[in-house]
């Protein structure tokens, strides 16, 4: 990655900063934001703008540069100022890495306010897009190719009852996946899906996973249901090293690819 440059949306901490860090130590220049903000329908902490401060300075620490910027992906016209901020400041856009989510657990689709149902398609899905929508110009007019890599989930394929907008989501996105690698083909822009496990972040707490113990045992209660052993929550720098791989060149010909990283869990 010496000499390019990747943006990553929710990178305050969990995945996002793993992947932060990963792409620099392989050499690349890093454009790290984040909402940093609370949201209407969570029960997980807000990430804060300390932490994304913290991503900037291990960034640094490995001899990249950094940019950090406490923007919200539904935010279009913010993120088309951050990607006029990146053009001048680092001239390119490489890799692509849209990370950002959050995870709500309600009883059932039916008793889910629609509301929540909003906030969780707003940023899953259309902040995606909106991400995507403000950086593949830039991505295009560096005239190198490149990578997108949409962080999904195994939720895009394997239903949990008591989410049903993140369910829907994050099977939304695999379709924004294929219809830009499509149209991005042509400028040698390679669109991919990472699809995660459970991942030990912050997205999991303040109750979500006793909400869906609740709500629905027999798919949080009866074991880690994956084929690799041990705690089913996987650091989030097994991602980063999927995701470093999928944006390097030794990836060159994978594109419209789902690249599960989940101990098997989506074929269990
Ligand atoms: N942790 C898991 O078990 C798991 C499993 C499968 C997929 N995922 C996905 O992985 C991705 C990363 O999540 P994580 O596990 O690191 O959790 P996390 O909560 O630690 O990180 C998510 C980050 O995204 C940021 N964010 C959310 N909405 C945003 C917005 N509108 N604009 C900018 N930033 C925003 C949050 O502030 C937070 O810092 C998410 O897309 C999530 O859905 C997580």
């Amino acid at each position: 990655m010496d000499g390019k440059v990747a943006v990553i949306s929710g990178a305050a901490r969990g995945q996002g900063r793993a992947h932060a860090i990963k792409l620099a130590a392989e050499g690349a220049d890093i454009v790290a934001f984040d909402i940093c903000d609370e949201f209407g329908y969570t029960r997980a902490p807000a990430a804060t703008f300390e932490e994304l401060t913290t991503t900037g300075d291990e960034v640094r620490a490995l001899g990249r540069r950094c940019i950090t910027e406490r923007c919200d992906a539904r935010d279009l016209a913010a993120l088309t100022g951050l990607a006029e901020t990146v053009a001048a400041e680092f001239g390119r856009v490489d890799a692509l890495v849209v990370n950002h989510g959050i995870w709500t657990v309600d009883r059932n689709s039916w008793d889910l306010p629609e509301a929540s149902w909003q906030e969780s398609i707003d940023v899953l899905l259309t902040g995606a897009w909106k991400v995507a929508k403000a950086f593949v110009p830039y991505m295009i007019r560096s005239g190198n190719g490149g990578s997108i890599v949409f962080t999904s989930s195994v939720n895009a394929v394997v239903p949990q009852p008591s989410a049903v907008a993140y369910c829907a989501a994050k099977g939304g996105l695999q379709m924004l996946m294929k219809v830009l690698a499509h149209e991005l083909g042509p400028y040698d822009i390679r669109v991919n899906t990472v699809n995660p496990g459970r991942v030990d972040t912050a997205i999991l707490e303040g109750g979500n996973i006793e909400a869906s113990m609740e709500y629905h045992p027999y798919v949080f209660g009866e074991g880690p249901r994956t084929l690799l052993g041990g705690d089913p929550r996987r650091s989030p720098e097994v991602i980063a090293d999927a995701v470093a791989w999928m944006v390097s060149d030794e990836a060159k010909y994978v594109t419209g690819a789902l690249i599960p990283v989940d101990s098997g869990r989506m074929i269990w």
